[in-house]
């Protein structure tokens, strides 16, 4: 089993690769590549949280290409999975068939290396990002702030933290509506489809806004309980891998079996989760950026976010 995973896991062709049979074959293009909204949408709305350092610090690191905007440089890890073999499982965490995260069991890759999977490198990357300013550092802080992006995206996913005998929902084939899928594939990219062509005419600029709307309205009061975490090492993203098994045994694989078709009473019960997670994860985002590059510091007193 250990050795058939990566395999299995190949089978799945991730997004970069998904992406270049498409621009090969010429299709027409998406007004997305799948896959990259909800990244996009994630860093989108962490940039409205940045502090003014934190932004002015994001703007410099970023490449060129970005064109000064994080949000394009947020589905960059998935590009680079195949050319950064080991950075693969970093974008995961699976428990042994069990609804909670131990950090000592679960973070590790197949080679069982501690600290190689979603929660080691949120923490790995907030570390050098620390470096930000020290000229004696060696870190590609460029690479080190979009594999962060990344990520804290990623941890928010709940399959992203599910159970490694079924590859956190890959290996469970499903019918979205009509369409084949597997499960996890649903959670990253069908539920927030599916969502942008029912409610937001097909807009990611609109979903975005609607969930910032939200932000400052509906969950207002939920904000200040998404900064707090008990179980901080360097940042609160363990806390964050244990709400997402929480989340992928209480939604995502709850009543779900081998072949069965999901649609509307599955959908709806499971869109209000998965909105709220993007939104989690973009104001985590900001938080641990702001604690990076602002005075306040992970072990200090936080700081509320504001909208700048
Ligand atoms: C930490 O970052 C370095 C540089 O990208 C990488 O080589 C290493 O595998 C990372 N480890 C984790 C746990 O993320
Ligand atoms: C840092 O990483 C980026 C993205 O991979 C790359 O384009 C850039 O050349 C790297 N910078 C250095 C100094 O290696
Ligand atoms: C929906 O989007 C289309 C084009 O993408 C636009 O023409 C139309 O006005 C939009 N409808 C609403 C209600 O915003
Ligand atoms: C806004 O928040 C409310 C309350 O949590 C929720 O029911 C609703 O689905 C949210 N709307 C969006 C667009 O996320």
């Amino acid at each position: 089993m250990a050795l058939a995973a990566p395999l299995l896991r190949l089978r799945l062709l991730p997004l970069a690769a998904f992406v270049a049979v498409v621009s090969l074959t010429a299709a027409p293009r998406r007004a997305e590549a799948w896959g990259k909204q909800g990244h996009i949408i994630v860093c989108k709305i962490a940039e409205k949280y940045l502090s003014e350092k934190a932004a002015a610090a994001v703007e410099e690191l970023l490449p060129e290409s970005a064109g000064g905007e994080l949000s394009t440089v947020c589905p960059w890890a998935d590009e680079v999975r195949f050319h950064y073999y080991w950075s693969r499982p970093l974008h995961y965490a699976n428990t042994p068939q069990v609804c909670n995260f131990k950090y000592s069991r679960d973070c590790h890759n197949s080679r069982h290396q501690q600290g190689m999977c979603v929660v080691g490198a949120i923490n790995n990357y907030t570390d050098q990002l620390y470096s930000y300013g020290d000229s004696k550092s060696s870190y590609n802080l460029t690479e080190s702030l979009m594999f962060l992006a990344h990520f804290v995206g990623d941890v928010h996913q709940p399959l992203h933290v599910g159970f490694e005998e079924d590859e956190g929902g890959n290996t469970i084939k499903v019918h979205w509506y009509r369409r084949k899928e597997n499960l996890h594939h649903v959670w990253d990219n069908s539920i927030i489809e599916t969502a942008m062509k029912d409610f937001y005419n097909r807009s990611l600029d609109t979903m975005v806004e609607a969930l910032k709307m939200n932000l400052t309205d509906g969950w207002s009061e939920d904000i200040s309980h998404w900064e707090n975490c008990g179980n901080k090492k360097e940042t609160c993203a363990n806390d964050y891998a244990i709400e997402s098994i929480h989340l992928s045994c209480n939604y995502a694989y709850k009543d779900v079996e081998q072949d069965i078709t999901l649609g509307d009473d599955y959908f709806y019960s499971r869109y209000p989760i998965v909105e709220k997670r993007l939104a989690q994860a973009g104001i985590r985002l900001a938080l641990i950026l702001n604690w990076i590059f602002g005075e306040d510091k992970p072990d200090g007193n936080v700081i509320p976010l504001q909208v700048q």
